[in-house]
């Protein structure tokens, strides 16, 4: 079955899908994303990467071409079209072609792409009995990573730092402190604590995070929004991710030293299972 993917108000094949060489987001990543999972046909999160996704477009200035509601009918078109169960669907909005100049265009018309994956197993317990292993390196992103920017190429080199040292996964790591995961937020557990850095420019504000922050809360779970170190994360009790492709992923070890023994913590697979849980349930 060919994937049809959507590109600038149409529904095409994948192979038929067409974007300019001029466009700003491959020329200077002048563009935007979301990736919101897919479970049960249905997404997760749905209302979330929508705000986000304004909310990017807004602090960049760039136009935002669909409402929420003509982004959710594209989301489950695409989702219908593509027989998606389990998997994500990815979303850029570029500020368009234009002829190369650093300045913004004036009356670009945005680009906007969308396109699924298939992903079977995605929520599967396997991975998350298994816990991932991450290493730390020093974070060098920019320093508006609140924006989720097309800009992935230093998290694809950490990506690539952890696979080089047989680990899944790298933390990024700032004046002593981790900011977050390559793709998805950072927290340890000490005690019965939740410990993960508070908002601000420095990390990406995740939609799983809000929502296991909430669930965690409502459990009467204790949260402590903090930044901490490697070593800090070492001598924990717990560590964990969150992201919209592993909603709550144990982490076993960090830098070679190991968490809880090896195993995954009681309270990451907790608050997997209330997240998967709750949020199947709300999703549209
Ligand atoms: N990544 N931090 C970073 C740097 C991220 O790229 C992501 C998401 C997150 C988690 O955000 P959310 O819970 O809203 O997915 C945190 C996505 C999944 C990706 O790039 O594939």
């Amino acid at each position: 079955m060919t994937r049809i993917v959507y590109v600038n108000g149409e529904y095409v094949p994948e192979d038929e899908a067409r974007v300019s060489v001029f466009d700003r987001g491959f020329l200077f990543a002048d563009g935007v994303y979301e990736v919101t999972s897919v479970l049960g046909g249905k997404l997760i999160d749905f209302d979330g990467h929508a705000t986000r996704l304004a909310r990017s477009l807004a602090e960049l200035e760039m136009e935002n071409p669909v409402t929420a509601e003509e982004l959710l009918g594209i989301h489950r078109e695409l989702v219908t079209r593509n027989g998606i169960e389990e998997g994500l669907v990815y979303l850029q909005i570029t500020r368009g072609a234009a002829d190369r100049d650093f300045a913004y265009p004036e009356g670009a018309q945005p680009t906007i792409v969308l396109f699924t994956q298939s992903k079977p197993g995605l929520a599967a317990p396997t991975k998350a009995e298994a816990g991932i292993k991450v290493i730390s390196i020093e974070d060098q992103r920019w320093g508006r990573r609140d924006i989720k920017t097309v800009q992935l190429l230093y998290p694809s080199m950490g990506k690539m730092a952890a696979k080089a040292a047989g680990a899944d996964d790298a933390w990024m790591v700032e004046d002593g402190a981790v900011t977050e995961g390559t793709s998805n937020n950072a927290y340890i557990v000490k005690g019965n604590t939740i410990i993960t850095r508070h908002l601000s420019n420095d990390i990406l504000h995740g939609i799983t995070r809000a929502a296991v922050l909430r669930f965690a809360q409502e459990a009467q779970m204790k949260v402590e929004v903090r930044a901490f170190s490697i070593d800090e994360a070492q001598a924990a009790d717990e560590a964990f991710i969150t992201s919209a492709s592993t909603f709550v992923m144990p982490v076993v070890s960090i830098d070679g030293a190991q968490i809880g023994g090896g195993s995954p913590g009681p309270i990451a697979l907790r608050l997997r299972e209330i997240y998967l849980e709750e949020s199947l349930k709300a999703a549209v």
